[in-house]
């Protein structure tokens, strides 16, 4: 979604500003020798209109779950790349990605998500649109009482956005130009060959907002090396001796390992994956699709970590958990199911007070973007490198 030539030149500013050549030239350095980003990248607003319109539009962003509108006429509204859009299912089964904005006179549509909806109705004058998007009805449009409905698609409809689904998951490509999703999504999907995605029921969230740039979630994320020194509990069935650093495949960042015995909320006491071999009972994997989606696979769950960047210091984290089969929501399983929420919601509590405190050091201006351990710390950097390659401007 270009802007507006102004808007081009002012973000190719800001880029100049922030990535300078020094910058660029530490971030592709080896990595003994490099720097990531430097910290105006995790404080300043103007970084994040540049994140916005040139690393999450032009790519395909999570946007939401089709078990969150799952019948006809349910929306959603959401917010991708700072742009209001909504979320419709449509007659046909379909979900849609619209623009949040009536082309009347531009107000937001749907302020709250609505289920069974056969029309979309804008509130300041009732222009409405069905499901799929055209305008049907304009009330008093050509003077008192003289309505308008309309039958064909001639418009002004609403404005679509690219959307597609991977099982629940809903995409949208904001550019519309973006390659297949496929080809996003591959890295994982080949990873995750053999495992059954239908079997899989949405079983609940749990959501953090978290007082640190969206970067800082991601590279904390994709870093094992703090495992030890944060994580008593995930340690103490997975220790340092099975884990590896994380490894790289393009934008997709990724690790495994085998835990020694399972336990209660991952991978013990609900149904596993239909047809799982033997080998993988007591395996975990995660997967970070650059930029902002990620999602782990054990032998009894998908869950997916969703983040949102809500300002150039603030995040929302949300967490789905998807189960095998009746064990999303029986109650025969109610009791291993919370501890599956519970696991996760103590987890990624025990990362939130280092997450403000990587965004509180970013105010040191002496801090140079870092330096590494040469075993653990690729990941993070090869991501820093990885957002400066997307935002920098080549002259
Ligand atoms: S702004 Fe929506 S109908 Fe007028
Ligand atoms: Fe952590």
């Amino acid at each position: 979604m270009p802007g507006s030539g102004d808007t081009h030149t002012r973000l190719d500013a800001v880029s100049r500003r922030i990535l300078t050549q020094t910058c660029m030239n530490d971030l592709r350095a080896p990595l003994g020798e490099a720097h990531a980003l430097p910290n105006a990248a995790y404080t300043d607003p103007e970084f994040l209109e540049l994140e916005n319109a040139r690393l999450f539009a032009p790519g395909w962003v999570l946007a939401g779950f089709g078990g969150c509108i799952p019948d006809a006429g349910d929306g959603q509204p959401v917010e991708i790349a700072g742009v209001p859009l909504i979320l419709v299912r449509g007659r046909d089964g379909q979900v849609r990605g619209f623009q949040n904005v009536c082309p009347h006179r531009g107000s937001r549509l749907l302020s709250e998500p609505c289920a069974g909806k056969s029309l979309l109705t804008c509130p300041y004058h009732s222009w409405a649109f069905d499901t799929e998007g055209m305008l049907r009805n304009r009330p008093h449009f050509f003077g008192p009482e003289q309505h308008q409905a309309i039958k064909d698609d001639s418009g002004p409809n609403l404005i679509p956005v690219r959307t597609q689904m991977w099982h629940d998951l809903i995409f949208v490509n904001m550019s519309g130009d973006a390659p297949a999703l496929d080809d996003f999504l591959a890295p994982v999907t080949d990873r995750m060959d053999g495992y059954d995605m239908t079997a899989l029921r949405y079983a609940g969230s749990t959501s953090f907002e978290v007082e640190a740039n969206w970067k800082f979630a991601v590279e904390n994320y994709i870093e094992p090396y703090h495992v030890f020194s944060l994580h008593p509990r995930l340690l103490s069935y997975a220790p340092m001796s099975v884990r590896q650093p994380s490894k790289i495949d393009g934008h997709c960042f990724y690790n495994e390992y085998t835990v020694p015995t399972m336990e209660e909320g991952r991978g013990e006491g609900l149904p596993h994956w239909p047809g799982m071999p033997e080998a993988w009972q007591r395996r975990g994997m995660w997967f970070h699709l650059f930029p902002t989606l990620s999602v782990e696979v054990y032998a009894d769950q998908f869950t997916v970590f969703h983040i949102i960047p809500t300002g150039p210091d603030t995040t929302r984290e949300e967490l789905h958990f998807y189960l095998i089969g009746d064990a999303a929501t029986s109650e025969h399983y109610a009791n291993a199911r919370q501890q599956v929420f519970d696991t996760w919601h103590d987890l990624n509590l025990e990362d939130m007070d280092v997450l403000k405190r990587l965004q509180a050091g970013r105010r040191a201006p002496g801090y140079n973007g870092g330096s590494f351990s040469p075993f653990w710390d690729e990941a993070p950097v090869a991501f820093s490198r990885l957002v400066g390659e997307a935002l920098v401007v080549d002259d």
